[in-house]
């Protein structure tokens, strides 16, 4: 028999897709925010928004704020609030987000939080939900080591854990697959020491709501997907 949570059927899916529009992913480098959160806006339906992919598209065009937000990047530091704000705010004012969105990576400091919910309050709007993707330093460290990344579309790859069907080479779009400049050693270690300092008071914020549910991000990507399909199946039920 199968170990794995009994999944939502697809009725229950089109009901979780309706009212939870409103969705925050968190978790530390290397957790499988991203992962997790394209399969998660691809069944939802709702576009996801990942700071992260933002900052890097930006950098990568080499527009000012990429060239603003590069050196936080690449040393592993958080860009500074104003800069992204700015940015997500920009974001959330196109019409694909109107009717709901899965945010990746953000907010992760108290002010961003306390900005986003200012925003979405003079919308009428609120956040839904946050899920919280627990993952120790080893495995993230591990998954951060052998992450492989499409130079052309972003798409993510593992060497050994979610290697791509064709060596180096993206199954999406067939561009060349390259190393993240911040999975060097340094860099992740200080992003993670990052985290760890700036992720307990957004989870206090989100907890204090209400609205926070964790979730362990062990075991294969099914089966974190599975565990998180658990979770919206029970804030429906
Ligand atoms: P960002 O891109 O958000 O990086 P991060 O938070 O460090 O998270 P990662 O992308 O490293 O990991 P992930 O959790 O998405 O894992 P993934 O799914 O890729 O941000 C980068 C930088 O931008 C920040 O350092 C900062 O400078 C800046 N930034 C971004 N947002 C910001 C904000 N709000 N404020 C300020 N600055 C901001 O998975 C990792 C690897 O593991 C992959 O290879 C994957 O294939 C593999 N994997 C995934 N799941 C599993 C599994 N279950 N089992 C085995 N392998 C798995």
């Amino acid at each position: 028999a199968s170990l794995r949570p009994s999944a939502p059927g697809v009725k229950a899916w089109r009901m979780i897709a309706r009212k939870k529009r409103r969705i925050v992913l968190l978790g530390p480098p290397g957790s499988g925010k991203g992962t997790q959160a394209v399969r998660l806006a691809q069944k939802l339906g709702i576009p996801r928004l990942s700071t992260g992919d933002l900052l890097r598209d930006h950098a990568k065009k080499g527009t000012r704020l990429g060239r603003r937000a590069e050196p936080y990047m690449a040393r592993g530091d958080l860009v500074p609030d104003e800069i992204v704000l700015a940015m997500v705010a920009q974001q959330l004012d196109e019409e694909a987000y109107r009717d709901g969105y899965l945010l990746d990576g953000f907010p992760r400091t108290l002010p961003q939080a306390e900005a986003l919910g200012h925003m979405l309050s003079q919308r009428g709007q609120a956040i839904d939900l946050v899920v919280d993707l627990e993952v120790g330093a080893r495995e993230s460290l591990r998954r951060q080591l052998g992450r492989l990344v499409c130079s052309r579309c972003g798409a993510s790859y593992h060497e050994f854990f979610q290697p791509s069907r064709e060596l180096m080479k993206c199954d999406i779009c067939g561009g060349g697959l390259v190393q993240r400049e911040d999975d060097r050693p340094a860099a992740i270690l200080e992003r993670l020491r990052v985290h760890e300092e700036q992720s307990r008071p957004v989870l206090d914020y989100y907890a204090g709501q209400g609205k926070l549910r964790t979730v362990s991000g062990g075991g294969d990507v099914e089966g974190v997907f599975s565990k998180i399909e658990e979770v919206l199946a029970k804030e429906e039920g």
